[in-house]
């Protein structure tokens, strides 16, 4: 396991050229080897921008500013400039490689304004894979209450796109993607990904919401490619609500040649602060295990009865299997009182558990078996309730030494009337993730706010859902393969994704006599949509630093294609997107020390993928285990036909593999003692 300290590598910093107070004016600034350049002016007391990518117009006529119930910030008297430049190399505690470059050229504008003569600053930053800018009300005089009504940023996209999009709602991020021309994307949520005529791949997100609500993007009703900022209400219409002062979030956009360059972009954690927790010693990521996919299948209960799923006998179960297989840690849901008064108010107690569970037996059964246990806290969205009791529950696991909390807000969220993706559940999760750092805990988040980069300052927030996950394979018509081939490209550029895949039992036929439907969008004909190498290949491309492999043991127990999970590292030192093609097929290889995982997934089409992999270390003998399609296999038709191969001594890997419609492979490539 790679020593995860934080280390900081030599920061340069060069402050440079205050130009003053000036009038109208144009100015154009750089990234640092200049493969973007901003343009902007100020103009009647306006400001816009343009940007430019190796080039290549991309947006313009970008408009800026803020309006407050109180103040007008975005027409303005004068305006003071100054640049400067920032290079510096960062290693995550975990990831999806172990050093980050961040360099960037920021410029600074403090306005004033002209109703009131308020001050606010924008700072634009060019880094060689995108640009960002973000507001920041400062503290001044007369000003202790802020109201903000409307963000005016706006960008109006240059040439024809095509883009991929979910519509933005402003309660759950739990959707299936729309491929579509740009004109059709009328209302959008972010990460919104585009692909241009010209070339250009462009992702547009958010980085670092801390005290604000999140961005939606909508589409101006005649302009097409223009999109204005629109944030998503507290229940009385106000925007965002701060006193004296307000920053807002990176608006970010990454851009590239090629999808993997979106990928591979860090932009979105660069935009954010460095680690605030002094000792992360505590931080590990794992892979793990869980009473989970039961209870989704309808085999077990969350609540108390005859089918329980959280017994102490059950628990031991998972942690043997755990033990005897490599997993570091086994989620546990259902373990405390509550559970049959889910969806009314106050229902859960978090730190009661059930009578058939013994919480302090099971872990202490665990850490004899040097397993964790990962706690749960299902709040169904009440988190005035959480609030209240989340201190006692979080030092009650740190006594216990339960290091990872899984939370879930499934349900409409309190107090009633607020919006899930509002500044006062920003407000919560924030709270919380802070909280559970001073107590030594991981968070794994369920139903979140959209990731915003924040585990670059607190890596306790390890991961979240915010996706259609796993799960709906359980008890609806599922996710299709082509959902898959998107996420790394819009959900994935918001950081990492609690997927949970690593299904074996595709058709789910092992337990069918003993599955009982829960869920009303069940209809009866349930199945993951994947074939069984495709399920091992999304564990290595849809990252997540906890990563659950989440089928039942007995449908891992024996398995030969179980092996491929056993190795599988939860952090990375180097991520390299082979080949991709957004929605159709993704190539990755990931390196953890001298170990490479290779993996391709597809989406309904069958297709021949080439590979060429020069990068081993020639100077030592690899073994290599090819965990493929069978020859026969489909993602409906014959889900679980896969087939293993192994090799010894490949040094460059030059070869075209074939995959099964809805199909995937793993190359692990170890070297040999
Ligand atoms: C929804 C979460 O996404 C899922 O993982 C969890 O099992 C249920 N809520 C119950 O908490
Ligand atoms: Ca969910």
């Amino acid at each position: 396991m790679r020593i995860l300290l934080l280390i900081l590598l030599p920061i340069f910093i060069f402050s440079n050229s205050v130009l003053g107070l000036v009038s109208d004016f144009q100015k154009e600034f750089y990234s640092p080897e200049k493969k973007i350049k901003v343009s902007f002016q100020f103009k009647n007391g306006k400001i816009q921008y343009a940007v430019f990518y190796k080039e290549k117009s991309v947006l313009e006529n970008g408009e800026l500013g803020i309006v407050t119930k109180e103040d007008n910030l975005s027409i303005f008297q004068d305006v003071k400039i100054s640049e400067r430049q920032f290079n510096n190399i960062w290693k995550p505690v975990w990831g999806q490689s172990s050093e980050i470059k961040e360099a960037y050229t920021e410029l600074c504008l403090e306005l004033t304004s002209v109703s009131n003569n308020r001050k606010l600053n924008v700072f634009l930053r060019a880094y060689d894979d995108g640009f960002a800018f973000r507001y920041e009300v400062p503290k001044q005089n007369r000003l202790n209450k802020i109201n903000i009504i409307s963000e005016e940023s706006a960008f109006d996209f240059v040439g024809k796109y095509i883009c991929w999009w979910n519509w933005a709602d402003y309660n759950t991020l739990e959707k299936t993607y729309f491929n579509t021309p740009l004109d059709s994307a009328k209302h959008v949520a972010t990460p919104f990904t585009l692909e241009g005529q010209n070339g250009v791949f462009v992702s547009v997100h958010e980085s670092a919401i801390l005290d604000y609500s999140t961005m939606t993007l909508l589409q101006d009703s005649t302009r097409k490619n223009l999109f204005k900022v629109n944030l998503v209400p507290w229940s009385d219409g106000i925007l965002v609500k701060t006193k004296k002062t307000v920053c807002s979030p990176w608006r970010a956009f990454i851009f590239g040649d090629k999808p993997g360059d979106l990928i591979q972009s860090n932009l979105i954690l660069n935009l954010n602060e460095p680690c605030k927790i002094k000792d992360v010693s505590w931080i590990q990521p794992i892979l793990y295990s869980g009473i989970w996919w039961e209870m989704h299948l309808g085999i077990s209960t969350w609540k108390e009865g005859l089918k329980h799923g959280a017994t102490t006998e059950n628990a031991k179960k998972y942690i043997d299997f755990a033990s005897e297989n490599g997993i570091k840690g086994i989620l546990i849901e259902g373990w405390n009182t509550g559970w049959e008064n889910w969806g009314e108010k106050d229902a859960f107690d978090f730190t009661t558990a059930s009578s058939d569970f013994n919480l302090k037996e099971v872990v202490s059964y665990a850490n004899s078996k040097g397993v964790e246990i990962i706690g749960h806290h299902e709040t169904g969205g009440d988190t005035e309730s959480y609030e209240k009791h989340v201190k006692k529950a979080f030092k009650m696991y740190h006594k216990l030494g339960i290091r990872i909390v899984k939370t879930g807000y499934a349900g409409p969220v309190t107090p009633i009337g607020e919006n899930h993706h509002g500044q006062r559940m920003v407000q919560h999760y924030n709270r919380i993730m802070k909280l559970a750092a001073k107590y030594e805990i991981m968070l794994d988040v369920h139903e979140p706010i959209v990731l915003s980069g924040l585990s670059r300052t607190y890596p306790n927030l390890m991961t979240a859902e915010g996706v259609r996950g796993m799960e709906w394979n359980a008890w609806s018509e599922g996710n299709t393969p082509s959902h898959t081939c998107i996420l790394p490209f819009t959900r994935g550029i918001a950081g990492p994704i609690d997927y949970t895949a690593g299904i074996f039992d595709i058709d789910l036929s092992n337990f069918a006599n003993q599955r009982v439907k829960w869920n009303g969008l069940d209809i009866g004909k349930t199945a993951v949509h994947s074939t069984l190498s495709n399920q091992l290949a999304l564990l290595v491309i849809l990252y997540s630093p906890l990563q659950m492999a989440a089928d039942l043991p007995e449908n891992y127990k024996n398995h030969p294609a179980f092996k491929c999970i056993q190795q599988l590292p939860a952090t990375w030192d180097e991520t390299i997107v082979l080949d991709a093609k957004i929605g159709e097929y993704v190539i990755i290889a990931r390196r953890y020390n001298l170990t490479w995982f290779i993996a391709a997934i597809t989406n309904e089409i069958g297709r021949d993928l080439e590979i060429t992999f020069p990068n081993l270390n020639q100077n030592i003998p690899y073994k290599s285990s090819y965990f493929l399609d069978g020859k026969d296999a489909h993602f409906e038709e014959n889900p679980e036909s896969y087939l293993i191969e192994e090799k010894i001594n490949e040094t460059t890997l030059k070869k075209t593999i074939k995959l099964a419609p809805g199909g995937g492979f793993v190359i692990l490539l170890e070297p040999i003692n």
